[in-house]
């Protein structure tokens, strides 16, 4: 089927969007809905300032967690998500062009494939990996960060034993669930803002960071860490 450029048809998204409100249902709290309509709506706003295929970026960015970790054992859930978004894509009636497009900008706007070595090639991935990023700082990064922690059975809050505004450098690639949600800020969310792609990412993350930042240290001064 085709159709002009940056024409997004919307009957299709819709359906789209409507699988990953089921899919994700039983996700980990911090990969439900919220976070991929969240996403959705960073990249839009990436999109604007960039030359993209809108309707890639959009397609790409609800699929993108739509296979959790929990139910992909056996391989990396971002190819589980690129997986199941072809299966998806095709029901729906995406041609193969378009489902390849999106396949190929999910796996590479991972977090997990950027630290095993892999970097977003066209600019429709550049966007969603900003966006996910993004999500992962700020006040929803800091909600999102203890969800996960909670899901994946951390055993305590953690203890600020790092200086936020000089954490330790990034460790994320050595396991993937940290000792506490507190110590994943230093294994990874504080390095974030240095791996933005796009210029509006980067403006975005600034403020993010300096919230994450000012968390910590109040955090740090209520378990009387300040001595
Ligand atoms: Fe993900
Ligand atoms: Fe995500």
């Amino acid at each position: 089927m085709n159709h002009k450029e940056n024409e997004i048809r919307e009957d299709y998204l819709k359906k789209v969007i409507d699988y990953v409100r089921r899919e994700v249902r039983n996700s980990d709290l911090a990969h439900r809905f919220d976070h991929v309509e969240c996403v959705a709506k960073i990249a839009k706003k990436i999109s604007k300032k960039e030359k993209v295929d809108l309707e890639v970026v959009l397609v790409s960015a609800y699929l993108h967690d739509v296979v959790s970790r929990k139910e992909s054992r056996n391989k990396p859930h971002y190819v589980a998500s690129a997986e199941k978004a072809r299966e998806i894509l095709r029901k729906v009636g995406y041609n193969e062009d378009f489902i390849e497009k999106v396949y190929d900008v999910i796996v590479e706007a991972s977090y997990e494939s950027w630290i095993s070595g892999i970097r977003p090639k066209s600019k429709e991935a550049k966007v969603l990996h900003d966006a996910d990023l993004l999500e992962a700082m700020g006040a929803r990064g800091i909600a999102r960060a203890f969800a996960y922690a909670g899901a994946y059975g951390s055993k305590e809050l953690g203890e600020v034993n790092f200086n936020p505004e000089n954490p330790p450098k990034n460790t994320s690639h050595e396991r993937l669930v940290d000792s506490s949600p507190i110590s994943h800020f230093a294994s990874k969310l504080l390095h974030l803002r240095n791996m933005m792609l796009t210029q509006s990412g980067k403006k975005m993350a600034k403020e993010k960071h300096k919230f994450m930042v000012r968390f910590l240290k109040q955090y740090k001064r209520e378990m009387m860490q300040n001595k």
